[in-house]
This record gives C-alpha cells, sequence and structure tokens, in this order.
C-alpha cells in the first residue's frame, strides 16, 4: 500500500514540529508544503528526517492536488483565505481525503463557524487538532483509571494548565492578529484537555454540556515598563497601545446530561512561566481517585556548568520554548511523541482513510473556540456567564473581545 500523502501549509514552529512527529507515524509521508517563506527549509527538514520527499509548491491549489490530504498550520490570521483557497481547490478537482487545521480553529466564533461552513461547502472530512487529548499520558491516565470510572463515578474535577514564557513569533504577541492573548493561544487546550478528562470513559467527546463560564484575564509580566520594551526590543509589538493578557484562568461547568451531576474544569494559561521551560500540567479528581501529569518532570536532566556553558546546543533542543541553556536542564527526547503530535496525526490518517472525520473534528474546534470566547466574555462583563442563557449565545455569535478588537487598555492593567 503506498504512503498516505500529507501537504503542509506553513512552514514555521508547528509545521517543523509536525514533521519530527511524522518519523513515528507508519504509511505517511510529508510529500509537499506550500508556504510564503521556509518552504525549501521545511522540504530539508523532511529529507533529512527521513520522512518524505517534500515538494515546495507556488500555490494551494498545486498542492491541494498534489497530495491526499492539506494541513493548514499557517497563522491564525491566514485561517479563513487559506482555508477559502483549499475550497477553490477542492471544487477545481483536487480529491482531497481530508483537511487538518491547527488549533485555534477561528479568532472568535464566526470565524470557527466560517471554517466549518467552508468545509461542508468542500464535503472533505476535517480534523482539528488539539494534541493535548490525544497525549499518550492522558490515555494511560484514564485508561488505568476506567475500572474506577465504573464502580465509583467519574472525575469531577480537572485542573489544566499550560504555560511558557511567551511566544516565538511576533504575530502571537500582536491581539488583533492571534485573536487575543494566551487565553486564545493556549487556554484553548487547556479548556479541550479538562472538558475530555471529565467525559465519562467512551462517551461523546461533547457529551457533557458547558454551563457556565468566569475567568480573570490579566497582564501581568509584559504590561510593566521593562516587560514593554523587552517586547518591542524582541517582537516589535506595543503593549502600552495594544496589550493582551499574559495569564488568563477560569473555571468551565459542565452538566452530565444523564445523570444531572455537575463537573468543573479550571484552566490556567501563562505567558510569563519563567522556569525550564513549558509545562503542561493536568490532574484529576473523583471520588477515592486521582491522577496527575506533569511534563515537566522527565528521566533525563542534563547539567551544563558554567566552566562548560562556553558552547552550548540550541536550548530547544532540550524542550520547547526553554529559558537556559546552562545549569540543571530538563530534557524532553522525544517532545512530539509526548504533548500527543504522532497521535494526532495517526488518528487523521486512519479516519481520513476510512472516509470520515478525525477524532476531534472542526464541529468540536468550533465548540472549544465558543467556550474560549465565553471565557474572554465573562472576564470583560465581570460575571459568570450562564452558557444556557439564549442571549450569551447569541451575543457570542458576533463577539469579539476587547483584547482581539486590539482595545486591551480598556480591561488590562498597563503600568504608568
Ligand atoms: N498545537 C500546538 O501546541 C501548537 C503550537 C504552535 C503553534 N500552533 C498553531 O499552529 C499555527 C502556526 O503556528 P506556528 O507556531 O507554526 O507559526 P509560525 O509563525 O512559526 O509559522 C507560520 C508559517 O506560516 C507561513 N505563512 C504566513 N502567512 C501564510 C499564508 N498566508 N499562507 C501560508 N503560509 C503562511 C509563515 O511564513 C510561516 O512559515 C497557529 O495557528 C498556531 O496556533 C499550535
Amino acid at each position: 500500500m503506498s504512503n498516505f500523502k500529507l501537504g503542509i501549509i506553513g512552514a514555521g514552529f508547528i509545521s517543523r514540529f509536525h514533521a519530527k512527529a511524522m518519523q513515528l507515524v507508519r504509511g505517511v509521508e510529508l510529500a509537499g508544503v506550500y508556504s510564503p517563506n521556509s518552504g525549501p527549509k521545511l522540504a530539508a527538514l523532511a529529507a533529512e528526517l527521513g520522512v518524505g520527499e517534500c515538494t515546495v509548491y507556488d500555490s494551494i491549489a498545486e498542492l491541494c492536488n498534489n497530495v491526499d490530504a492539506v494541513c493548514i498550520f499557517s497563522p491564525n490570521y491566514t485561517r479563513v483565505d487559506t482555508m477559502g483557497a483549499v475550497v477553490d481547490a477542492v471544487k477545481a478537482g483536487a480529491a482531497l481525503k481530508g483537511i487538518i487545521i491547527e488549533k485555534p480553529l477561528g479568532r472568535t466564533v464566526a470565524e470557527a463557524q466560517t471554517l466549518v461552513d467552508l468545509a461542508k461547502e468542500a464535503g472533505v472530512p476535517t480534523a482539528y487538532f488539539e494534541n493535548q487529548i490525544h497525549m499518550k499520558g492522558i490515555r494511560a491516565a484514564l485508561a488505568q483509571l476506567k475500572p474506577q470510572q465504573e464502580s465509583m463515578g467519574p472525575l469531577s474535577l480537572a485542573r489544566s494548565s499550560e504555560e511558557h514564557c511567551g511566544p516565538h513569533e511576533p504575530w502571537f504577541w500582536d491581539p488583533v492578529r492571534q485573536g487575543g492573548g494566551v487565553l486564545s493561544d493556549m487556554g484553548c487546550h487547556s479548556i479541550a484537555v479538562g472538558w475530555y478528562v471529565l467525559t465519562p470513559y467512551g462517551k461523546p467527546v461533547d457529551f457533557l454540556k458547558p454551563i457556565s463560564v468566569s475567568a480573570d484575564t490579566s497582564l501581568l509580566k509584559w504590561g510593566t515598563r521593562e516587560g514593554r520594551k523587552n517586547l518591542m526590543d524582541r517582537m516589535g509589538v506595543d503593549y502600552a497601545k495594544s496589550p493582551a493578557e499574559d495569564f488568563a484562568t477560569g473555571i468551565v461547568t459542565f452538566e452530565n446530561p444523564e445523570t444531572g451531576q455537575q463537573s468543573k474544569a479550571q484552566f490556567t494559561n501563562s505567558w510569563m512561566y519563567d522556569k525550564q521551560g513549558m509545562r503542561l500540567f493536568m490532574d484529576g479528581m473523583g471520588p477515592g481517585y486521582a491522577f496527575e501529569l506533569n511534563t515537566l518532570q522527565t528521566p533525563l536532566q542534563v547539567f551544563v556548568g558554567d566552566e562548560a556553558a562556553d558552547a552550548v546546543a540550541d536550548a530547544e533542543t532540550a524542550l520547547e520554548k526553554s529559558t537556559a541553556t546552562r545549569g540543571l536542564l530538563t530534557v524532553e527526547p522525544n517532545e512530539a511523541d509526548l504533548y500527543g503530535y504522532v497521535d494526532e496525526i495517526e488518528d487523521a490518517i486512519r479516519c481520513f482513510s476510512a472516509g470520515h472525520d478525525a477524532f476531534l473534528n472542526f464541529e468540536y474546534g468550533l465548540e472549544i473556540t465558543r467556550l474560549c470566547q465565553a471565557a474572554y466574555m465573562a472576564a470583560e462583563r465581570g460575571v459568570t456567564l450562564d452558557l444556557r442563557d439564549a442571549q450569551v449565545q447569541k451575543d457570542l455569535e458576533t463577539y469579539t473581545s476587547l483584547i482581539a478588537q486590539g482595545r486591551g487598555r480598556e480591561v488590562l492593567h498597563v503600568q504608568q
């Protein structure tokens, strides 16, 4: 059987990560890339990793005509136009078996809805890439605790966080292009994985009904004078004018439609986590049982003393968003597998080959966008938002947070 040919749109950070993940997936090859820059670099990486002969195409249409599925891994602000070009290619005859989009599906509910509608128009199966739900650690925790869930009842509290020192490219920091700050960028992960672990084993991912959301969005590090100067110097963004939140936390309350039991997912995300590097932390509490996962706890540590620190490896070889090259370093030897990228690619290819959506599809991505935007709305209004209120749902359809409008000064503290 020939390999499943994946094509990637965008050739940045996440495309490189997925290329690495493909090394561990059987029957797939990175066959093509379209990107305004770095396409040849991604093709060279594919050759180096042995994941395929990756052709650099000059248009999205050409890419779509030469692969089995495309991955939209370009920045958030390019989503709708990029998806439009993919749909045009399908209408013109490209025989795609699937379309993959990285998180977040959209910067607003309206944008995410447009993507769902465009996919329907194309009639092509979809995958929404939320890697944390595919993490082997999360799946193993739930499998191990299945007997407890069955005898004692499901989990009732989940806490999830993703934190690091801040994104690698300027557009992430720009709330208009990105869709907000850390809540839009990483809250989508933590809300999704919280919802997932609370879901009774074997039930669909949207089985638990979200009934309310409360949240706090704050600017704690990058709104200080020093923080703003640092951001301006490194990223060219002005947080005195148009800041985004670097800290977000909140609670989503869910209700089990069969039993009426309520459960809560607390999420915490920050771009001000100045420790070794990125940390994903999840825990869950059930009656009489629990789990905890912390990606900074690794069996491998490396020490580089001052004396030996003249020539050091790229810090990110050790860990995503690593902040140090010396001292006691946390090293994750296989982050692509640890974070779930391998498993989400495997799932998408298996599902697309069978002619249907992946485990997580665009409709699911839309629900995550709705919860993220509800969290912005709750923080802005200073209330616990009742998601069963028809007016709230209507407001969400057309809502763009003040932060995502570039008006973050109205809701965030910027030091004078
Ligand atoms: N799952 C995760 O943990 C995770 C991690 C990082 C990024 N992401 C998501 O992946 C997406 C890309 O992020 P990234 O970190 O790779 O960004 P990046 O800025 O590193 O790379 C983006 C790439 O897209 C290209 N690009 C820009 N405009 C384009 C266009 N109009 N058409 C095609 N390509 C275009 C850029 O040249 C660049 O090669 C984002 O939506 C982000 O949220 C997910």
